[in-house]
């Protein structure tokens, strides 16, 4: 069997719920290591145990902290060798209004989703750059497209990564690193979840939705693989948008 990310080196942030486990379990199957991080443990140590640790490196971190962004590198580059993909991943989305957030609330989403994405990319570029190339694959979201009512700093957030995944695109070119971003709909992780289940209407009802159902994290890990993968080798500054149909109404 071929394996699409034999070879690949993935840096991901964010890897201990939600779409960064299912990120996790797919890039391994299809061949690459990978150096996850994550604020909380979560179940990033269980699934060191599922994976193996010659594939999979699991470390405590904050997006927000250059630092930790240094430490993980120089620890996964030690472990499987020079990383040439990153999975801007980790990010919250609190329900808060443009009218109610406060500036401290404001500033903490913009410093996960924005600032721990930039720099992410500046901690990762000259690995990428040694690797000879590499895949960047910022996760934004539909919210990145259009609006939500009720998540405000999220929604500014989010067109910043797309905007980013841009200006990045651009000036990585000729270094051969793509850069890209990935726009997913409603997606059953407990960040959506934690949403539903509050009384707010700031998400549409699933029979609302053109599929009627929000998408599975594999169906969003599918795309991750194809980017991080040489399959995708003439894209770069552009978005997967999976959202079912959503964004098409
Ligand atoms: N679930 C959805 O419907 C949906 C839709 C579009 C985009 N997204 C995006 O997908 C990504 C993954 O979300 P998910 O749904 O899997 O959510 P999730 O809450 O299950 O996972 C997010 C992970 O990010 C981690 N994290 C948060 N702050 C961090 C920090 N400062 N440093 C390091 N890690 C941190 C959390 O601990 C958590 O493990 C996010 O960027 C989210 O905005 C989600």
């Amino acid at each position: 069997m071929t394996h699409r990310l034999a070879g690949k080196i993935a840096v991901l942030s964010g890897g201990a719920s939600g779409m960064g486990v299912t990120h996790t379990r797919r890039l391994i199957r299809e061949g690459a290591r990978v150096i996850s991080f994550d604020l909380n443990e979560g179940a990033g140590p269980d699934l060191v145990d599922e994976l193996g640790e010659d594939k999979l490196l699991f470390l405590r971190g904050d997006v927000r902290k250059a630092e930790d962004w240094e430490r993980v590198v120089a620890a996964g580059r030690q472990r499987f060798g020079i990383p040439n993909v990153l999975i801007n991943n980790a990010g919250i989305s609190p329900l808060q209004s443009l009218e109610k957030v406060s500036e401290e609330d404001y500033r903490r989403v913009i410093d996960i989703n924005q600032v721990g994405t930039f720099l992410g990319m500046r901690a990762l570029v000259p690995s990428l750059r040694e690797a000879g190339g590499g895949s960047v694959i910022n996760i934004a979201s539909t919210a990145a497209l259009v609006a939500f009512a009720d998540l405000f700093p999220y929604v500014a957030s989010k067109w910043a990564v797309r905007g980013m995944t841009k200006a990045a695109a651009l000036e990585l070119a000729r270094d051969g690193v793509r850069v890209n971003a990935i726009c997913p709909g409603d997606t059953d992780t407990p960040m959506i979840r934690a949403i539903a289940d509050t009384p707010s209407g700031a998400l549409p009802p699933t029979d609302d939705l053109p599929f009627k159902r929000w998408a599975q994290p594999e169906e969003i890990s599918a795309a991750v693989v194809f980017l991080a993968s040489d399959e995708s080798s003439y894209m770069s500054g552009g978005e997967l948008v999976i959202d079912g149909a959503y964004t098409a109404q």
